[in-house]
C-alpha cells in the first residue's frame, strides 16, 4: 500500500481456524502496520466475534439498539432505513476519532466487515497518530507534553442528532455509561512503546488546566496537523473486506456515502488498556 500505514494480509481464510503461528504473525503485522486488510472474507458474525476475541474482551456499544440481533458485541454501521427505522448507526465515524476514547479503557482495535457496499463513496480514512506526534512542530510538542484532555461521547451528539436520523435520544442509563474521562494528550502504545497523539475532533472537548480559548486553539492545531494527507491512508472497500485497525495508533473517519446508496458493515471493538 502506498501509504504511511496499512497492509494487506494475503492467503488467510478467517472462516477456518487460525493457527497460533498465523495468529502471532497477524498480531505482529497489526502492531507494525496499524491497519490490516483481509480481502474476501466469507465469515459469519459469530466468526468475526470469535476472531476479535482472540485479541481481548469485546466492548458493547452504548447504542445497544444498533447491535446485531443475537450478537450484542456487533454494532451495525449502516445508513439503511427500513420501514422508517434505521437498522444501524448511519453516521458512525462522521468526525475523526479513535474508537471509544471516551471510556476509561478505550478500544485496542476495531474490526469492520463489509456486508453491503455502495457503488460509489463509503471509503474509510485512517490517520497515523505516531507520525502526527513524530512530525509535530516543536512549539506544539512542548505545549502538549504532560498535558491531559477530556473525552466525552456526548461532545457532538446533539450536533449529529440535529442533522441525521440515526441518533436516538439517550436514556439516563446510556448517559450514565458515557461519563467524561481524562486521558493523556500524548499516549504511549502499550505494546510497541511508540508515542502517539491521542486527541480527536469527535470526542476531545478540552485540554485540562488551560483556559477555554487556548485549549480550543491548541486542539484545532493538533487536529489539523494529525490529518495531513501524508499521515493518511484511504481505504476503498471491496466486497467482503475485513479491516482490522489499531485505535492506539490511529484515528479514522467515514468519508461519507451518497444518501440514495446502501452501505452496511459489522463492527466489533476490543477493549484496550487505560492510556498512559
Ligand atoms: C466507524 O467509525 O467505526 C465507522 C467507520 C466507517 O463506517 O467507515
Amino acid at each position: 500500500m502506498n501509504a504511511p500505514l496499512g497492509a494487506e494480509v494475503v492467503g488467510l481464510d478467517l472462516a477456518k481456524p487460525v493457527s497460533s503461528d498465523d495468529f502471532a504473525r497477524i498480531h505482529r503485522a497489526h502492531l507494525d502496520h496499524h491497519v490490516l486488510v483481509f480481502r474476501d472474507q466469507r465469515i459469519t458474525p459469530q466468526q468475526q466475534v470469535e476472531f476479535s476475541r482472540r485479541f481481548g474482551p469485546l466492548q458493547i456499544h452504548v447504542l445497544h439498539q444498533f447491535a446485531l440481533a443475537g450478537h450484542p458485541e456487533v454494532l451495525i454501521v449502516s445508513n439503511i432505513v427500513e420501514n422508517g427505522k434505521p437498522i444501524g448507526l448511519g453516521d458512525a465515524g462522521h468526525f475523526w476519532h479513535s474508537d471509544l476514547s471516551y471510556k476509561e479503557k478505550p478500544s485496542l482495535g476495531s474490526l469492520l466487515h463489509a456486508q453491503e457496499l455502495p457503488a460509489e463513496g463509503g471509503d474509510t480514512l485512517f490517520a497515523n497518530m505516531h507520525l502526527a506526534w513524530d512530525t509535530l512542530p516543536a512549539h506544539l510538542r512542548s505545549a502538549v507534553e504532560g498535558r491531559r484532555a477530556e473525552h466525552t461521547y456526548l461532545a457532538r451528539y446533539a450536533e449529529l442528532q440535529a442533522r441525521s436520523p440515526w441518533r436516538p435520544n439517550l436514556t439516563a442509563q446510556q448517559i450514565a455509561e458515557v461519563k467524561p474521562v481524562v486521558h493523556p494528550v500524548v499516549r504511549t502504545h502499550p505494546e510497541t512503546g511508540r508515542k502517539a497523539l491521542f486527541v480527536s475532533e469527535h470526542f476531545t472537548t478540552r485540554i485540562v488546566d488551560l483556559p477555554e480559548d487556548e485549549s480550543r486553539a491548541l486542539l484545532d492545531e493538533l487536529f489539523a496537523h494529525s490529518v495531513r494527507a501524508e499521515h493518511c491512508y484511504r481505504h476503498e472497500w471491496r466486497a467482503h473486506d475485513l479491516v482490522f485497525w489499531d485505535n492506539r495508533s490511529l484515528m479514522h473517519l467515514a468519508a461519507g456515502t451518497p444518501d440514495h446508496l446502501r452501505r452496511k458493515l459489522y463492527r466489533t471493538t476490543i477493549e484496550g488498556d487505560t492510556p498512559f
